[in-house]
């Protein structure tokens, strides 16, 4: 007889949690996915959905290594979600283009002479160069660094249809359930116990509850997660107006396909403020005037949406993934802070990998919990 296959709970049904249980699902675990909320509402509901590994990543290292491998499985998990759901989850592989005026282009410069020294495939382009990529940007924008390879989706589109994915799996969704703590014997886990006092048993736990996974109770370590707030807004236009991902001081813009037309998503604040997702008129105001300083056609294009999401911070930045050395069957899936979009596919693979009981990939050491004793 075939032994009984593992019983996983995943702890949070954003998209790393939804892309974990998928993964596990289709690999030959039984696994729960829990959610305080409905599947994809959270961080993922919020974010803009910009994959831009050479854009975030701030120096050669291994975030910046992981970051790249994440980049290069999204195409695969676009056409898979495509194929197995029918649903086009806005992947354009569209690039991005970082811009800066002529005489605070120091930092810039520097960001794309190690860039190409490592190898990557990055342009620097100056004067009307940088209108060659956008012709929408603003003449006093001299200075570009271009990535050509960086790509963008829709995570509204995208949630849906991870959700969808995972219930053709097999995967048991539960929605609105509050996980209150780990359930443990000695030095291994045996489940979850939920808020309203029932109990999920598991031989694995995955905790990817974002903002939310240090507030679980029994964890064998303090994880020192904060919420930061990204306030952001969208915009409605008539016709695209940028071809790609574009940033600058202040603002980022996102180009998105909406079924009443398209729109451009503009990003975003970094505030330290607790679990609060209030949005403020001059956090909103700033974020406007900083996306029209970018593209003079912004002005007067009227608002559809303002909003916030929680990015799930750890003091260093880095993401927390991996198994647990002190509690068997705990594995972290958390803390990805400005990447959760970007990071979901190959922090997917990493958790299927440990819990295939393969060595650990020592190129991702440095995302272990060990840091936090
Ligand atoms: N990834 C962009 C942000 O978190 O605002």
């Amino acid at each position: 007889m075939n032994p009984s296959p593992p019983d996983v709970a995943v702890v949070g049904a954003g998209v790393v949690g939804l892309m974990v249980a998928d993964t596990l699902a289709r690999e030959g675990a039984r696994v729960t996915l829990v959610d305080r909320g409905r599947p994809g509402r959270g961080a993922t509901w919020a974010a803009g959905g910009m994959l831009a590994p050479l854009g975030e990543a701030p120096g050669p290292g291994p975030f910046l290594a992981f970051a790249l491998e994440s980049l290069g499985l999204w195409e695969g998990w676009a056409e898979q979600l495509r194929q197995r759901t029918g649903s086009d989850v806005g992947y354009v592989r569209c690039g991005k283009l970082r811009v800066a005026r002529d005489d605070d282009a120091h930092d810039l410069r520097a960001r794309a002479r190690w860039q190409r020294e490592e190898g990557h495939d990055v342009a620097w382009l100056e004067g009307a160069g940088v209108r060659t990529v956008e012709a929408a940007l603003a003449p006093e924008w001299g200075a570009g660094l271009h990535l050509p390879d960086h790509a963008r989706v829709d995570p509204r589109r995208l949630a849906p249809a991870l959700e969808a994915a995972v219930r053709a799996s097999g995967v048991d969704v539960r929605t609105g359930v509050e996980v209150r703590s780990l359930v443990r014997s000695e030095d291994a886990v045996t489940g979850v116990e939920l808020a309203d006092g029932k109990s999920i048993e598991a031989d694995t736990v995955v905790l990817a509850a974002g903002a939310w996974s240090g507030g679980i109770s029994g964890l064998p370590r303090r994880l020192p997660l904060r919420p930061i707030k990204g306030q952001m807004l969208s915009l409605a236009l008539d016709r695209p107006i940028l071809g790609g991902l574009v940033a600058g001081p202040g603002a980022y813009l996102i180009p998105r396909e909406d079924p009443d037309g398209p729109l451009m998503v503009v990003g975003a604040t970094m505030e330290d403020a607790g679990f609060d997702t209030a949005t403020d008129g001059s956090s909103i105001d700033g974020l406007r005037s900083a996306a029209e300083a970018l593209v003079p056609a912004l002005a007067g294009r009227p608002e559809r949406e303002r909003w916030a999401g929680l990015r799930p911070a750890l003091p260093d930045g880095l993401p927390l993934i991996g198994p647990d050395p002190e509690l068997d069957g705990l594995v972290y899936a958390t803390g990805h802070h400005r990447n959760g979009i970007l990071l979901a596919p190959v922090t997917a693979r990493v958790v299927a990998g440990a819990l295939s009981g393969g060595p650990p990939d020592s190129r991702w050491a440095a995302f272990g919990p060990a840091r936090f004793p």
